[in-house]
């Protein structure tokens, strides 16, 4: 078990550098498969969920070089359609081999994934696309098992603007028959960054990043190269760790328009920043307003950075509600900071936060990636020490988190 010990209430300093985007990268991995060809994949993090996703490929037989941030992948070997639940029960984005084994060997039974539990997490868009594209779907308690003889493009209106599903569907359309359609699509970058690499292999997608995607079916695919986004939840989260103490802090590689939600909430609340190109630059403020902060879908602000901000929410005069929307049982990490001297009552989908409190050093637990981070930060703010308890969820999204935070100046050791 990984724990992370903290002594908070340090001023940091200095810059730090953005990884590749975890979300992007557990998504892009499996659709490498979708080619007998080489396919390379720049700006892969190296957290634990890249691992687990590696061995997925490893366990299908397919061969994956890995040197320093570059992956080559190559399936031409691949012969596996069956995932067992060891793998795909690791991390959520397990779920993309459903897409992708389906397009490519019309067959792939695979467990339900895995993942941080935030409530329920259906996956019945997902299935509601693959159907509608002819396959057939059977679930055997939590064993899915996906078969078509034939996929045929088709209208998919997804009933939410679900990032899983619309990726997993264009997966599945790719190479599919016909026209597919999905309505209700998600905007996100990852959507967007998918479809360019899809379509740097052959694919003919067009549409993304607005609500309506449409994919022209092809024959077959090629290798290709392609690179990660910068991680937007990543840059978020140093973002409000120099809001809280830094002195003039640089984060590097940067997209700003991924992150514009939060820097127009950190512009409500009094926090300085200079954003050029591919950075951004961040002092705390003498006083920090409170904020009303609401979850939604890109552009707004992301439901992933809503446990990372609350920490900051505590330090704003006055209070702050932030309303979860995207789901339902976000806010594992709320008795942990009111352990640490927060004063926070949760009234789903709303939690109100009451500040300024001081913050003080605890044992607590990492419930889930998120929730950890938002407790690291929390740390870093409290007198005294923080011990984080199951920080292992915290490692699976955030790139060598230690060294990134001792080189600004605090005082961190996972052990
Ligand atoms: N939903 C359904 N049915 C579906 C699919 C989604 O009801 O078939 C609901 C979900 O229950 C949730 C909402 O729709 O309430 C959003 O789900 P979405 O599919 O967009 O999310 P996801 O694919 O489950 C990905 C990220 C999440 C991130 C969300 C939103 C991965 C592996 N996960 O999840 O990342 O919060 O998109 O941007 O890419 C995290 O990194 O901490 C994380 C949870």
């Amino acid at each position: 078990m990984t724990k992370i010990m903290l002594n908070g209430n340090k001023k940091l300093t200095g810059d730090v550098s953005i990884s590749g985007m975890k979300n992007n990268a557990v998504a892009i991995l499996p659709g490498a498969i979708l080619t007998n060809e080489e396919i390379t994949i720049d700006n892969i993090p190296d957290i634990s969920d890249i691992k687990d996703i590696i061995n997925i490929l490893k366990h299908l037989n397919v061969s994956v070089e890995r040197k320093n941030s570059t992956l080559k992948i190559n399936s031409k070997n691949i012969k596996n359609t069956q995932i067992p639940k060891e793998y795909s029960s690791k991390l959520r984005a397990s779920y993309y081999f459903m897409g992708a084994l389906l397009a490519r060997y019309k067959e792939v039974s695979i467990y339900f994934p895995g993942g941080c539990n935030l409530g329920d997490r259906p996956i019945d868009q997902h299935i509601k696309g693959f159907e509608a594209l002819g396959a057939t779907v059977t679930i055997d308690n939590d064993l899915y098992t996906i078969k078509a003889k034939k996929l045929n493009g088709a209208y998919v209106y997804l009933d939410m603007a679900s990032v899983g599903a619309t990726i997993n569907i264009i997966y599945a359309a790719v190479l599919a028959k016909g026209k597919t359609v999905i309505e209700n699509a998600a905007k996100e970058p990852e959507v967007v960054n998918i479809a360019t690499m899809l379509n740097t292999m052959g694919a003919k997608i067009s549409g993304a990043g607005t609500n309506v995607i449409k994919i022209e079916g092809v024959k077959k695919l090629n290798g290709c190269y392609h690179e990660v986004l910068p991680d937007r939840i990543e840059a978020g989260t140093y973002m409000i760790i120099a809001a809280l103490l830094g002195n003039n802090i640089k984060i590097k590689g940067i997209i700003p328009e991924h992150v514009e939600a939060l820097t127009l909430k950190f512009k409500e609340a009094g926090i300085h920043i200079v954003v050029k190109d591919n950075y951004c630059v961040i002092s705390k403020p003498n006083r920090l307003k409170p904020l009303k902060i609401k979850t939604m879908v890109f552009p707004g602000f992301v439901t992933d950075l809503q446990q990372p901000i609350t920490p900051l929410l505590t330090q704003c005069e006055g209070e702050s509600i932030v309303e979860e929307t995207i789901y339902e049982d976000r806010f594992r990490n709320i008795p942990y900071l009111n352990k640490m001297g927060a004063n926070i009552v949760v009234k789903k989908p709303k939690a109100y936060i009451k500040g300024k409190t001081k913050l003080i050093g605890k044992e607590v637990i990492a419930t889930d990636l998120r929730a950890g981070i938002s407790l690291v930060i929390a740390g870093l703010i409290a007198k005294g020490t923080t011990t984080i308890l199951e920080a292992d969820h915290i490692l699976r999204g955030y790139e060598k988190l230690e060294e990134k935070l001792t080189k600004l100046g605090a005082e961190i050791r996972v052990e």
